[in-house]
């Protein structure tokens, strides 16, 4: 049975390589980036998969990117991955770099955007087979992780997981499943080349993970591998 994707952040790193393995499945993909124009990569994922593929330009923080998009999509969407978001200065508390323009993209990337992007394309997710969402936190958003420093990016974590919670709660009668992930320490521009794992592991345990989930897990957040993390 074919299923349809929703993924944004796909140009490149851990979002680049859910794209490519939905895709070479016979999967169907709604692929979401900032550019589109620029994006090398996932252009040729389209040359060759362009039967089931389209890519659409929306920046997550923007919700009238994002509505922009919908109206251009009548199918309906099976599974939602939120995958778009960015890291922010990983200092601590003496660091100039947590000033408000700064703190204000990272929250609303990372904790709006995947809020805009699951209210935007609902109406098409309540009209899919098994509907799921999934969006890409971190274990650094966790309030039993022992960090020290990146104080907005963990925020915007620990935010984003607290969306996810409330989401469970309120689209729990509509048969959603709504779930988080640490996708591991990865090695991708965010992650860096030090990264204990590669982008495709990541990847491809996230997409057997999600398929796995069903209405009673609604709500976890959830290693790569399966195991289920604190908030
Ligand atoms: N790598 C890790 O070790 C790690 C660990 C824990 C969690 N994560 C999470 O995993 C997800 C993917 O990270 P990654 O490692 O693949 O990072 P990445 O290589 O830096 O890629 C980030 C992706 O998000 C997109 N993006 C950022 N802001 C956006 C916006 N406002 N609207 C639309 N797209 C936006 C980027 O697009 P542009 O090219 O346009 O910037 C890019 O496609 C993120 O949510 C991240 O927080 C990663």
């Amino acid at each position: 049975m074919q299923t349809t994707y929703l993924i944004t952040g796909t140009n490149r790193g851990i979002g680049f390589e859910l794209s490519k393995r939905v895709v070479s499945n016979g999967d169907r993909l709604i692929a979401i980036c900032r550019k589109p124009e620029e994006a090398i990569k996932l252009g040729e994922l389209l040359i060759e998969y362009n039967d089931h593929m389209t890519i659409y330009a929306a920046d997550v923080s923007n919700d009238i990117d994002l509505l922009d998009v919908a109206s251009q999509i009548d199918c309906p969407i099976d599974t939602i991955i939120c995958n778009a978001g960015m890291m922010s200065d990983q200092g601590g508390i003496v660091s100039r770099a947590n000033e408000s323009n700064i703190v204000s993209n990272i929250l609303m990337t990372n904790i709006a955007g995947p809020f805009y992007t699951v209210r935007t394309f609902l109406p098409q997710l309540k009209l899919g087979k098994n509907p799921r969402i999934a969006i890409i936190s971190s274990q650094m958003g966790s309030q039993k992780h022992q960090g020290a420093s990146s104080y907005f990016y963990r925020a915007s974590k620990a935010g984003v997981n607290n969306i996810m919670v409330t989401l469970s709660n309120e689209l729990k009668s509509a048969g959603i499943i709504v779930n988080s992930f640490h996708p591991g320490w990865v090695r991708t521009d965010m992650g860096g080349k030090n990264a204990n794992i590669s982008p495709e592991e990541s990847a491809e345990n996230i997409l057997k993970q999600l398929r796995k989930l069903n209405l009673t897990d609604t709500g976890l957040f959830l290693n790569y591998n399966g195991t289920e993390l604190p908030l």
